[in-house]
């Protein structure tokens, strides 16, 4: 596959959005980045450790200069699962090729667990994160341009599905 614009994976934490856009990479041969990834180089700081130190809102500012910046480049772009909360994000989402990897809330509990270094699902019940998703779905649905429901297939099949 010859990607000539950004390719935007976009859901849920723990959808499977940076093994699915390895995976795409690898077989496709196009480069992949990832905005937590670059949020994290930029910051000189784990995930867990900036909304710590530096608060959601400060993350959340990085995230969007982050997005803006990939989104320059026609490669594959995993993102992480808050990014849909801003329009701004949103607009640019919507600009590019957005693929929504669904998971429902109780097959990602079971995957990652509530204890994966999320600092936005750790000790949280699984009633408190499917509210979340709830209340996040339509956002990734308004900047989708295709939906792959990922509750039953393996990275390898999702990475084909997308192809
Ligand atoms: C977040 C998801 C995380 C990371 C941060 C906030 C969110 O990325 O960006 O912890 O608000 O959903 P993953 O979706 O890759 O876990």
């Amino acid at each position: 596959m010859d990607i000539k614009e950004p390719l935007f994976l976009i859901g849920f934490m723990g959808a499977g959005k940076t093994s699915v856009g390895e995976k795409l990479a690898e077989i496709c041969g196009c480069s992949v980045v990832d905005t937590d990834q670059e949020i994290e180089r930029k910051m000189k700081m784990a995930i867990p450790q900036i909304f710590d130190k530096c608060g959601e809102g400060h993350f959340r500012r990085i995230e969007s200069e982050v997005l803006v910046e990939l989104s320059q480049e026609a490669v594959i772009i995993t993102t992480g699962g808050g990014i849909i909360l801003k329009e701004a994000n949103r607009d640019v989402l919507k600009k590019g090729k957005t693929i929504f990897l669904q998971a429902h809330p109780q097959s990602i509990v079971e995957r990652v667990g509530l204890d994966s270094g999320r600092p936005l699902i750790q000790n949280k019940s699984l009633e408190e994160v499917t509210y979340m998703y709830q209340t996040r779905l339509p956002y990734y649905l308004e900047c989708a341009s295709s939906v792959v429901d990922t509750t039953d297939l393996s990275i390898e099949e999702v990475a084909q599905t997308i192809l």
